[in-house]
């Protein structure tokens, strides 16, 4: 007997969210890959709907399903709702954020020779959510950064495992630990215990001021990068800026429970609604997704369609310097896929 295709939780998302996400079902399904969708309401359009940035059947539909493919999703900065990103990335254990960066061939970016893993912690460090005013009259306020023995040890564990499935040779592990001696000290310490049972795999401490102005320089030095939660979150946008930009850089997010694919980017309130976003980040997560459900034949497809979509500058968006839109785009890929199987 077969087996049924897998269920997937489809969040659309706010701003260009619903725009990239029609593109990327449309190349899933030229792709042929088989699964179902089961869309669940999340981010400010839910809070609309539902009353709920992130409604309860949202998050039943994902512990069921334990995969999800999620636009990206708008938090108000300052006051309002705390980000249902960071809140279902802790609510599911997701401490994994993987980040692959690699340059595209015929992409327009400062380097044609990167290729590096962000392998970030997802769930800890300074996102903790501990913040509060202290003082009269907020005059003062406090974000507490934790970082624990357990959660070390389980990224940094995930980035070696990652680099010796993917026969990648080193590793760096980035830190602050000169300065905050006990948090990142306690990261660095755990970090190195663990590089030491992978002998196989090289391995650097580099800290974290360094390590931007190296990548800037010297991005092909960086092969695999394990970092705390917050030195990821912008390290992994500072990589993406050296291959083409945040419109091709896709993200995922992993855990036992579940494993939620998104694009890095956020919502791009600038341009939603103009049909000129460029929806590659998304359809690479997909891929991402693809391989992750067993489905590489079809994630071969996508990523073939996918890059040589971008190799072609009719059909390069505007973030990469063309004149093609969310549709020619997604029309080319579509159809690249058809051609080429
Ligand atoms: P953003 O990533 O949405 O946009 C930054 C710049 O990149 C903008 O100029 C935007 O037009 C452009 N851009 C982003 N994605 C693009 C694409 N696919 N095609 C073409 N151009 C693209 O970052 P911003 O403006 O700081 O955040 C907007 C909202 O997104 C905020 O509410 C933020 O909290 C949220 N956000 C959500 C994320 C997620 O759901 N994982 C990640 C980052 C931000």
């Amino acid at each position: 007997m077969t087996q049924p295709a897998p269920l997937v939780s489809l969040i659309r998302g706010d701003g260009i969210g619903p725009e990239i996400t029609d593109a990327t079902l449309r190349m899933l399904e030229a792709a042929g890959a088989a699964l179902r969708f089961e869309e669940v309401p999340a981010g400010a359009g839910a809070l609309t709907t539902h009353q709920d940035p992130l409604p309860a059947l949202t998050l039943t539909s994902i512990e069921k399903n334990k995969v999800a493919l999620k636009g990206p999703l708008s938090t108000p900065m300052g006051t309002g709702f705390r980000s249902v990103n960071v809140a279902l990335r802790q609510h599911f254990d997701l401490y994994v954020n993987l980040r692959p960066a690699l340059s595209f061939p015929g992409v327009p970016s400062r380097y044609q020779n990167v290729d590096i893993v962000t392998v970030r912690e997802n769930t800890e460090d300074i996102y903790a959510g501990i913040e509060h005013f202290v003082g009269p009259g907020r005059s003062a306020a406090e974000s507490i950064a934790v970082i624990t023995r357990l959660g070390s040890e389980r990224i940094v564990r995930y980035a070696f495992e990652y680099a010796r499935r993917h026969k990648r040779k080193k590793v760096s592990i980035i830190h602050k630990a000169n300065i905050l001696k006990m948090s990142n000290g306690l990261f660095l310490e755990v970090a190195k215990q663990v590089a030491s049972e992978y002998p196989d795999i090289q391995h650097d401490d580099v800290i974290v001021d360094a390590a931007c102005m190296k990548l800037v320089l010297f991005p092909e030095r960086f092969d695999v990068i394990v970092t705390m939660n917050l030195f990821g979150d912008i390290l992994s946008d500072l990589i993406a800026g050296l291959v083409g930009g945040l419109g091709v850089s896709p993200g995922a997010n992993l855990g036992e429970k579940a494993a939620i694919f998104e694009a890095v980017h956020g919502s791009a309130p600038d341009i939603a609604g103009m049909g000129i976003a460029n929806p590659t980040a998304l359809a690479l997560a997909a891929e991402m997704m693809l391989h992750h459900v067993g489905q590489s034949d079809a994630a071969g497809r996508l990523r073939r369609g996918l890059l040589a979509c971008l190799a072609d500058e009719r059909l390069r968006t505007k973030d990469l310097g063309g004149q093609a839109n969310t549709r020619t785009f997604t029309d080319g890929v579509c159809a690249s896929i058809g051609q080429n199987g």
